[in-house]
């Protein structure tokens, strides 16, 4: 695997264990309704932030508009649906945001749930699909600059953020493991 797209690949696999937090957040619902509603509230922080402004931002300013200057078709097919997830993805975050808010917590959970399996789909259709194309599309030269691109982008959003947001999904992985 080349570098820009392994770059890719494991922002996926942290967004994955954050996936996997809010599935366990459920537990605690009615056991721990101020726990729960403190775990949302960071994953949020995280879906926001990592999930959104480091790993969409990097294939919705870089990688993407590559591609799509390659080949048209791309740009009106596989492209244009990853876009249109990226978007629903904010509006959901915003309906979950606002469930929390009302303290409607088992609504919050099933429109959480209905997030991250929406985020799963993408992130596999990524995956399997989407990094094959770039990688058939670009020099390894190519690659490499959008890979240098990648890292001024993480430098300018705050890269030292971006790990302790990595760090803040395995503690509430941890913590939800040591509630139950
Ligand atoms: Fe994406
Ligand atoms: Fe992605």
């Amino acid at each position: 695997m080349n570098k820009t797209v392994k770059l890719l690949y494991e922002e996926h696999e942290t967004i994955i264990n954050a996936i996997d937090a809010a599935g366990m957040a459920k537990s605690l619902i009615g056991k721990d309704d101020q726990a729960y509603e403190h775990m949302i509230r960071t994953l949020l922080v995280f879906f926001r932030q990592y999930a959104d402004k480091y790993h969409h931002y990097k294939e919705e300013e870089v990688l993407f508009p590559e591609m799509c200057k390659r080949n048209e078709l791309i740009a009106e097919g596989i492209v244009r649906e990853m876009l249109e997830n990226h978007e629903d993805f904010r509006k959901k975050i915003a309906q979950i945001e606002r469930s929390l808010n009302e303290k409607n917590f088992s609504r919050t959970q099933s429109l959480l749930i209905e997030y991250t399996e929406a985020l799963l789909d993408h992130i596999a259709v990524e995956n399997d699909e989407v990094f094959q194309v770039a990688e058939s599309l670009f020099t390894e030269i190519e690659l490499d600059k959008m890979y240098y691109q990648f890292i001024d982008i993480d430098v300018a959003i705050g890269g030292g953020k971006k790990d302790e947001l990595k760090e803040l999904v395995d503690t509430l992985r941890k913590n939800i493991l040591m509630a139950e």
